[in-house]
């Protein structure tokens, strides 16, 4: 992916780095950022919507991965940002982003966030339930401020046959629903009070989709919500947020299209179906997460003990595990590695490398054919950049890897290795 490349000392390069350098400089695990991937992604999106002459904002999803250096990153690439808590917003207002480019989701958002992101003048909130109307129009009542909002809508789109990890189909926790009337229940409610700036409305089916049906039913729905609240309600939307979860490629058995491919399908919907029904055409929203990120990310980690079970299994243990990357124990994910300081040796041997974690569910990869690994080698498992720091935990007090970030020969430290001290920094006992 993007600028990895074997150099001349057979290791594993991104973006100019050396790989095993990198590993020696900052220590293990490491989660090395490829910027120039990241910035080709970012751009591809942006791209994808200029192409077809169409207002939208590319809204990243801070959740799949943050830190200041990310946002700001993002933010120069013209990137919206979509927070799901007071700390993502905190982080994001921390790095500098404008509060107007700044989009607050979630579905048990607490009066304090809601005053917080309505003090900062956070661009958009994105309204989730009706517990959520009565907190922030008390809010807005006090502050007498107007705020942007779009309704999160449920659309019903049964994807039950498909593996995705699933929001948008009717018994979800996410947004109102729609088929029972409480989506435009939902509208009326926010139509009829001043305090709110109803722009459009927003739907998010899962994460990791390969299929393009899913999305296609989605702007398909949300194309007829649109065009019967304005006969109805007459409601015009200036946005549609059409949410993320574009799949990547994490092994060889996923085969996702290019994520831009996607946004063109679902965008030029849109744009067809607003012009079949004369309806003023509006700015269309994604939320990309994983797509942005996940493949820019390579974790590096030290190989240690081994233990043959003979005919059973090779385990290979190395320095982290579900402390940095949960999605193995969590989801079943699957995710490939190479050897990243002897990269043509030959692949001998199938293995299940695990962590250092106290549990036996804590596989990163099982049954791969790699190379037989020594103590010391580096393992680069690769497409670790999405929801695997930002999901880590400190278990069994084990300090949170460093990221750094490499581009054009240079690695930039983003967020330092947690110290044992970090470790012990809540404690206010001791
Ligand atoms: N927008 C909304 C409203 C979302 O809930 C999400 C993800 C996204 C956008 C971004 O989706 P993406 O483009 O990254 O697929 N921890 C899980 C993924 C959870 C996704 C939650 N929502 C995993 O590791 O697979």
């Amino acid at each position: 992916f993007g600028t990895s490349k074997i150099n001349q000392k057979n290791h594993l390069e991104i973006g100019g780095c050396d790989t095993v350098e990198l590993a020696n400089q900052y220590g293990t695990p490491l989660f090395v950022y490829d910027v120039a991937l990241i910035k080709a992604k970012a751009r591809g999106f942006k791209k994808t919507f200029e192409d077809l002459d169409m207002k939208h904002r590319v809204v990243y999803a801070s959740k799949a991965f943050t830190s200041l250096a990310l946002y700001k990153l993002l933010a120069a690439e013209g990137l919206a940002f979509d927070v799901v808590s007071g700390g993502e917003l905190h982080a994001a207002l921390k790095a500098g982003v404008s509060p107007e480019m700044i989009e607050f989701h979630g579905n048990n958002k607490s009066a304090e966030e809601l005053a917080m992101a309505v003090n900062v003048g956070i661009g958009t909130i994105v309204v989730d339930n009706f517990y959520e109307i009565e907190l922030l129009k008390s809010i807005l009542k006090e502050t007498g401020k107007q705020q942007k909002i779009l309704l999160r809508v449920s659309p019903g789109v049964d994807a039950h046959t498909h593996s995705y990890i699933l929001t948008g189909q009717e018994d979800s926790k996410f947004g109102f629903d729609v088929k029972s009337g409480q989506a435009e229940q939902a509208l009326q409610l926010v139509l009829a009070d001043q305090g709110f700036d109803v722009i459009g409305i927003h739907c998010h089916i899962g994460s990791q989709i390969f299929g393009t049906e899913g999305f296609e039913a989605a702007t398909e729905k949300m194309m007829a919500i649109l065009l019967d609240w304005q006969s109805r309600f007459n409601f015009v939307a200036s946005v549609l947020n059409l949410g993320g979860g574009f799949g990547v490629k994490y092994s060889d058995e996923d085969t996702p299209l290019e994520a831009p491919e996607y946004v063109k399908q679902i965008a030029t919907m849109v744009k067809v179906s607003s012009q079949a029904a004369a309806y003023p055409l509006p700015e269309v929203w994604i939320e990309p997460g994983r797509s942005i990120v996940a493949e820019a990310g390579t974790t590096l980690y030290t190989v240690g003990s081994r233990k043959s079970v003979p005919n059973v299994r090779n385990f290979v243990s190395v320095d982290g595990g579900m402390g940095d990357n949960i999605r193995p124990a969590l989801y079943d994910a699957t995710y490939s590695a190479v050897v990243a300081n002897r990269m043509t040796a030959p692949a001998e041997e199938v293995v299940t490398v695990t962590g250092k974690y106290c549990e036996s569910g804590d596989k990163l990869i099982t049954d791969i054919q790699l190379p037989i690994l020594a103590a010391t080698d580096i393992l680069a498992i690769v497409t670790t950049g999405a929801y695997g720091y930002s999901m880590a935990s400190v278990y069994n007090k084990n300090p949170r890897p460093a990221v750094v970030f490499v581009e054009n020969g240079e690695s930039q430290l983003v967020l330092r290795r947690e110290t044992y001290d970090d470790l012990i920094n809540l404690d206010v006992i001791n």
